[in-house]
């Protein structure tokens, strides 16, 4: 059945306009970027076609390349006929940009701060709009504490207006290890206080993560079984057949564990393991988070032997392509020890999860593209089935799919059909495809339309960022005193044979999404 709009609909204009923002103007620092192109500008533009945007919103690009306007105008449109999830429709696309300005401007540079407030000031004034602020920092980080510090200097961080609100929004990476990132969240908080910051982890805006929450604590029939009287062990896999893709700067600076594990994964982490919260909302459901993060058993440097594993690609096939190996990939230099594949074992230390591993794995290059959450459940406590009638069943398996192919799956064994009793495994499987008509909004249409309205349950605090960054710090730290070998693994495989040694020792082996 296809699920239209099952709310009556008072109900779900009351909905709507509760998430309708107030007037206001965003500030793109870094809107000449691929950030602003890919992402930004297309999140605004299907929010305004949806009809999510208050009347009059404006949109200030600051950035380095020299644009006026107009140029400026043009460079959006481009990104909305490249990117946009809806085509561009003329008519709406002119309303859309007759709020767009531009100042070319370094990121250091105090004038230039002068005249975005004068800017802002006349379009408020002019507009006869509240001085309602959103900035967003889609800059390389090292400006971060620049932009701020500047912003502060200027009067910037607070509203000219007493029910105004300024808010920021800071893109990922935050922090580069732990002490970066609590001197980032320090020099933030000179200026703004963690109410104004909306640290963004794009993975929070997805459909398929919100639902994980949804999944847990709007049903019955989960929770009971949620723990680890009920559940073996539980995999997360973040596997991309993409390669760095020109990022070869960034990325070896970065490597898989920064990159993904640090942020996206352990966000899935934290939402699959937390206890419900007294509420569903923002400090609420981050409180919870915070505390799965802290229960993860610290690794010792024997630890992190025995249960991290890196990788770096081999040449190998992707889709038929041959493609080359990390080490030969543009701007990676050929004695990187930067890893593109992480795997390891986690424990959580709490009531809920004691004993229950969990085994998470991200990599560039993989066999394909797939996010997943598998919960694989311990076996029937007494086999009364012979032996020969379950030959090959399987344990029970919850699938979360997060992309692509959203949706769940649920793995059980069902008689085979027949006078004797044979048992197979067999799978239930929702689609989100399937079962809803409407098309899924983009992660930053999500996270933008809730910065815009002060929500921040799907922001990343100051404590959740810290703690995330303490384990992946340890493992850095245990990582950099190794000197030996980094394994490899052929393009287009599912990781290093290291990885599947590390699971094996438990028992199990990884899932082929
Ligand atoms: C980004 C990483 O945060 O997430 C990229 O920097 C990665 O390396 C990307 O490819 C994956 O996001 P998604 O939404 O495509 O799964």
């Amino acid at each position: 059945m296809i699920e239209t709009q099952s709310l009556s609909n008072p109900l779900r204009e009351g909905l709507v306009e509760s998430r309708r923002p107030q007037p206001f103007t965003m500030i793109i620092f870094g809107a000449a970027g691929d950030l602003a192109h890919r992402k930004l500008f297309p999140a605004l533009y299907n929010l305004m076609v949806d009809h999510w945007l208050p009347h009059q919103i404006n949109v200030i690009g600051f950035s380095r390349q020299p644009f006026d306007d107009e140029a400026f105008r043009r460079e959006v449109e481009q990104s909305i006929r490249q990117f946009s999830r809806q085509p561009l429709d003329a008519k709406l696309f002119e309303q859309f940009v007759a709020g767009m300005h531009y100042l070319t401007a370094n990121f250091n540079d105090r004038e230039a701060y002068g005249r975005l407030r004068d800017l802002l000031t006349s379009l408020t004034q002019e507009q006869h709009v509240p001085g309602n602020y959103l900035f967003y920092l889609a800059t390389p980080p090292s400006f971060y504490p620049v932009i701020a510090e500047q912003l502060g200097a200027v009067g910037l961080n607070a509203s000219p207006n007493p029910q105004g609100w300024v808010r920021l929004i800071v893109e990922k990476p935050f922090g580069h290890d732990l002490d970066s990132a609590m001197a980032l969240n320090g020099q933030l908080h000179q200026v703004f206080d963690e109410t104004q910051i909306f640290r963004i982890d794009h993975y929070l805006g997805k459909e398929t993560v919100q639902n994980i929450l949804v999944f847990r604590f709007a049903n019955g029939i989960f929770e009971p079984l949620w723990n680890r009287q009920y559940i073996d062990h539980v995999q997360i896999t973040v596997a991309e057949s993409l390669g760095i893709e020109g990022r070869g700067t960034y990325y070896d600076n970065a490597g898989a564990l920064r990159d993904i594990v640090q942020n996206h994964m352990m966000q899935l982490l934290a939402m699959i393991a937390m206890e419900p919260p007294v509420a569903f909302e923002a400090d609420a459901v981050r409180d919870e988070k915070v505390k799965v993060l802290r229960a993860i058993r610290p690794l010792s440097t024997r630890d992190i032997a025995m249960h991290t594993v890196r990788g770096q690609y081999d040449e190998g096939y992707i889709e038929g392509q041959k493609v080359p190996g990390f080490l030969d990939e543009p701007d990676i230099p050929s004695d990187s020890r930067t890893e593109a594949y992480v795997a390891m074992r986690l424990l959580i230390d709490n009531w809920r999860w004691a004993g229950v591993p969990f085994y998470l794995r991200t990599g560039k290059r993989l066999a394909k593209r797939a996010t997943e959450i598998a919960i694989q459940f311990k076996k029937a406590p007494h086999r009364f089935f012979s032996q020969t009638a379950t030959p090959d069943l399987e344990p029970n398996l919850l699938t979360l799919k997060i992309q692509p192919d959203e949706g769940i799956a649920l793995r059980f064994g069902a008689k085979v059909p027949g006078p004797i009793v044979r048992i197979r495994t067999v799978n239930m499987d929702f689609l989100y495809g399937t079962s809803f008509a409407d098309q899924a909004p983009e992660a930053y249409e999500r996270l933008l339309l809730d910065a815009m309205i002060g929500d921040s349950t799907l922001f990343t605090r100051k404590d959740e960022v810290e703690s995330a960054w303490a384990l992946v710090d340890s493992i850095l730290k245990g990582w950099a005193r190794s000197k030996g070998p980094i394994p490899s693994y052929e393009a287009g495989t599912w990781g290093p044979a290291e990885a599947d040694e590390l699971i094996a020792r438990d028992g199990f082996r990884w899932r082929r999404p």
